[in-house]
């Protein structure tokens, strides 16, 4: 937990408290992944991914990547393997919140094939920000397939 909130607190404006993960590892429709460049004991987390599944939906929650760790395609092996457990269990949806200044993430959401379907004004109170809303049709999402490598794993 320490590593992830190191993550968190050096990702957003305004991180998600330690409580707030702790929540969301006992909510029953929440899922999250945690993902390592290096599989051996001891070394650092790279990212994670916190994700609900409700109903016939994939709603992404929170994604983040190490600030040392970026560029290395961590993110994509974990939108990838959410996506594709997510469709495992029957989703058929997937859908989340950006800000409208996340040109990062906003590329690796497009790289899988979302697309906006919408604008939350000042959705962000922290600066008053839009979220844009995302959302893909798991059937026809791009980038999928293979398997997950192992250092992505369910925590
Ligand atoms: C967004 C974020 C999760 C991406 O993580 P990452 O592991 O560096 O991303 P990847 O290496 O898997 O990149 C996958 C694709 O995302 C896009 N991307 C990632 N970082 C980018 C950047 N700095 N600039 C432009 N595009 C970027 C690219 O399309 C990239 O594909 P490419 O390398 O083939 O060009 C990371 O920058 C991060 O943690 N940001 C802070 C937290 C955040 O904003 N989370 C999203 C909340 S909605």
């Amino acid at each position: 937990m320490r590593e992830i909130m190191e993550i968190e607190r050096d990702s957003f404006p305004s991180p998600w408290s330690e409580n707030l993960f702790r929540r969301e590892l006992t909510n029953p429709i929440a899922r999250m992944l945690v993902g390592r460049v290096d599989p051996l004991p001891g070394k650092p987390v790279a990212g994670y991914i916190v994700y609900w599944r409700v109903a016939d939906e994939m709603h992404l929650h929170n994604i983040a990547v190490r600030k040392d760790q970026r560029r290395k395609r961590v993110a994509f092996l974990l939108l990838r393997e959410a996506i594709r457990a997510s469709k495992s269990e029957g989703a058929r949806w997937v859908t989340l919140e950006v800000r409208r200044s996340n040109l990062p993430a906003q590329n690796l959401y497009e790289k899988f094939g979302f697309s906006v379907k919408g604008v939350r004004p000042g959705y962000y109170s922290d600066t008053g920000e839009d979220a844009l809303i995302f959302w893909a049709d798991l059937d026809r999402i791009r980038a999928e397939g293979g398997h997950p490598p192992e250092s992505v794993k369910k925590e």
